[in-house]
C-alpha cells in the first residue's frame, strides 16, 4: 500500500512536467535557435521550437491548475498517505514543471547537438529522463511542495517506460517521426 501510494503520488505531482512534454509535439515554425548555428552546429536545431515550447508550458500549467483545483476539496484534498499529501498549496507548479521540463528537453538538445547528434537521434537515457530532471530542478527551488528521495528513484524507473509508451503513440498519429 505505501509503495503504491508512493508511486501515485509522484506520478501525481510530475503528470504537469509529462504532459508539457506530450504537448510540445504540437510545436513547429520557428525554431527556438532561429536556425542560429554555434561551433559548426546547430544550437539545438530543428526540433525544438517557440510553438512547441508555448504549448508544452501551457499544457502543463494548466493541468498543474487542475490538479490544485481538485485538490483543495473533495477526495484529493483527504487523501494523505503518511508523507504523501495530495493537497497542493501552490496553483501555479504545473507551470514552473512544464517550464522546467521543457528547458531540461532543450538542455538535452543542445548536448546533443555538440556531440555531433542530428535533430531526433536517439541518447539513450537523456531523451527518456532530461524533462524530468529540468522539472524537479525547477520545482524544487520554485515550488513550495516536493517529492521524497523514494518518489524521485520511483520516477527514474517509471518515466522511461512512460516515455517510450508516449512515443509509440505519438508516432502513430504522426506528431513524431522517430520512435524513441
Ligand atoms: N517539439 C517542439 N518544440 C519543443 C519540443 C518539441 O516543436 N520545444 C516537437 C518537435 O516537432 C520535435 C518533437 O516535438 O521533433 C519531439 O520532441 P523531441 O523528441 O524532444 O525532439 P527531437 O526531434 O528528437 O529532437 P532532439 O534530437 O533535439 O531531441
Ligand atoms: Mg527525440
Amino acid at each position: 500500500m505505501w509503495i503504491l501510494a508512493l508511486i501515485l503520488h509522484a506520478l501525481y505531482y510530475i503528470s504537469p512536467a509529462y504532459c508539457a512534454n506530450a504537448f510540445a509535439v504540437f510545436g513547429g515554425g520557428t525554431p527556438v535557435d532561429f536556425r542560429k548555428t554555434w561551433r559548426g552546429g546547430r544550437i539545438l536545431g530543428d526540433g525544438k521550437t517557440w510553438r512547441g515550447l508555448a504549448i508544452g508550458v501551457l499544457a502543463g500549467g494548466l493541468f498543474g491548475l487542475m490538479w490544485y483545483s481538485l485538490s483543495q476539496s473533495g477526495p484529493l484534498s483527504l487523501t494523505y498517505y503518511g508523507a504523501f499529501d495530495f493537497k497542493l498549496t501552490d496553483p501555479f507548479f504545473g507551470l514552473y514543471l512544464g517550464m522546467g521540463a521543457l528547458l531540461g528537453d532543450m538542455a538535452a538538445s543542445f548536448f546533443k547537438r555538440r556531440l555531433g547528434l542530428e535533430r531526433g537521434a536517439p541518447l539513450w537515457g537523456v531523451d527518456q529522463l532530461d524533462h524530468v530532471f529540468g522539472a524537479l530542478l525547477f520545482a524544487y527551488f520554485l515550488a513550495p511542495s516536493f517529492i521524497t528521495p523514494g518518489e524521485f528513484a520511483a520516477l527514474l524507473v517509471l518515466t522511461p517506460t512512460i516515455h517510450l509508451i508516449g512515443n509509440q503513440i505519438a508516432y502513430c498519429c504522426h506528431r513524431k517521426k522517430e520512435r524513441w
